[in-house]
């Protein structure tokens, strides 16, 4: 038996706690905001058919192994991954995943932060009643409006950032587990709501074939490859903050049971804003690929014209706040930590450098909506915004994934791992392993060679 070992971050009171929280983690903007909008550029059903198979035979299994790791290693991603390469007699030269992990999650949370300011402007915009009765050109233009006035997305950049960081700073066990206890199931109910509007939309149906039929005349090698990173996007996984979250949570509590039902929730969530958002876009005749505004220019559409909207509307969003807000926790949790542990700052201090840092480097992302949307202050084509989520979701969060995989399937211990699992039906954990060894660093590599169009950045 190896030692306990205990986290010096506290733990989750409760394997219930952890699942609250690795689903506040996962379900956010990603499912709301990035799914809708990805699916729509690349065409609908066969892009989801790829992100589901994606989820079901990469992301599960890293997702496990992830919090498998955390939980063995109990410290942050660097420290974890030094302390299980010297338990498996391997180099300590593995703790290098877990520094890619850290600067991948600042990247993320710079541009992530903005993109929730979004949904705060939001939140004052429907408490006014902004979108009563507009047409939907009027409400494509509110958001015109708001994305192009580089001063009022700075401000609700900085809103966001300081509310990640006050919680962050007080340690993510107070305060995260009532808040998601409540707000998921509520989220959940508002987009049912909104899925029952969608249906007397009169295209539901349309909407249904749009995201559920594949053609697969419509899906590229890039689209493939965005339906992979978004994989690991969405359930937080390739750069450490599960980990960091399986770090915390109590020995005993069954790893296998708890990932399915993360990913569950999380899926489910993003094929009901999918469900609720496409119908609309048919009916007004928008544009599915209308790329990352889409959200903000259907949904509120349906807010102006149901009964009661404007308070629907702002509960709704609310709610995407929220929800953001339990995920960009997650995306700041292992850089703190490992400030904590690895520098002795204290968790307010280290909250505030690592979000004073992320919050000057998210004014670039402010920047690519308007002044810098255009020639010369392109990269390859893209926006500074479009170019880190594009080079993080697509490429750093699957080789961290990548990494965690051969990590966990062929540098740990085979008896070490089955110890953390605790997996008594030897086949699940044989199933698992065949996952983790052979198909998810199989399919990462295989996608990322087919793909290498794009690393051109094409
Ligand atoms: N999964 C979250 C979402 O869908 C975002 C997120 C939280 C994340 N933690 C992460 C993304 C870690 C990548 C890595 O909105």
């Amino acid at each position: 038996m190896a030692q306990e070992r205990e986290s010096i971050h506290g733990q989750w009171s409760s394997r219930m706690a952890f699942i609250l929280a690795a689903t506040g983690s996962a379900v956010g903007l990603g499912n709301i905001w990035k799914f809708p909008y990805i699916t729509g550029v690349n065409g609908g059903g066969a892009f989801v058919l790829v992100y589901l198979l994606c989820i079901a035979a990469i992301g599960i299994p890293i997702m496990i192994a992830e919090i498998m790791m955390g939980r063995r290693g109990r410290r942050s991603p660097i420290n974890t991954l030094r302390y299980l390469a010297e338990e498996a007699g391997r180099h300590r030269g593995w703790q290098v995943m877990g520094w890619l992990g850290i600067v991948v999650g600042f990247l993320i949370l710079s541009y992530y932060s903005v993109i929730a300011g979004w949904a705060l402007a939001y939140v004052l915009r429907a408490m006014e009643g902004a979108f009563s009765g507009q047409s939907p050109e009027a409400v494509a233009g509110l958001f015109g409006q708001l994305v192009s006035t580089p001063e009022l997305l700075l401000l609700w950049h900085t809103l966001f950032m300081v509310m990640t960081m006050w919680i962050v700073a007080r340690g993510v066990r107070s305060g995260l587990e009532q808040a998601v206890r409540y707000m998921m199931p509520a989220l959940f109910v508002l987009l049912l709501l909104l899925v029952g509007y969608a249906m007397n939309t009169g295209y539901f149906q349309q909407g249904l074939a749009f995201l559920f039929t594949p053609d697969f005349s419509k899906i590229t090698p890039n689209g493939v490859l965005m339906a992979m990173g978004h994989s690991f996007f969405t359930l937080s996984l390739g750069m450490g903050a599960i980990l960091v979250y399986g770090s915390y949570m109590p020995k005993g509590a069954s790893i296998v049971k708890t990932t399915l039902v993360i990913a569950l929730a999380d899926t489910s969530v993003a094929l009901l804003a999918g469900m609720a958002i496409f119908p609309i876009v048919f009916s007004y005749g928008l544009e599915p690929g209308a790329g990352p505004g889409l959200v903000f220019k259907t949904l509120p559409i349906a807010f102006g014209q149901m009964p009661g909207g404007a308070l629907f509307g702002t509960f709704f969003f609310v709610l995407l706040v929220l929800a953001a807000w339990t995920s960009s926790i997650s995306i700041a949790e292992p850089v703190v930590a490992w400030l904590v542990e690895s520098h002795g700052l204290t968790r307010r201090h280290a909250a505030w450098w690592v979000g004073g840092g992320a919050w000057l480097l998210g004014i670039g992302s402010v920047l690519s909506f308007n002044l810098w949307s255009s020639e010369p202050y392109l990269l390859f084509g893209k926006t500074f915004f479009d170019l880190l989520d594009y080079l993080t979701s697509n490429i750093l969060l699957p080789a961290g994934g990548l990494l965690v995989a051969i990590f966990a399937g062929w540098i740990m211990r085979r008896e070490s791992v089955r110890e953390e699992l605790g997996l008594k039906d030897a086949l699940l954990f044989r199933i698992w392993r065949f996952l983790v060894r052979f198909v998810a660093p199989v399919a990462v590599l295989f996608i990322f060679l087919h793909a290498t169009e794009i690393i051109k950045f094409e």
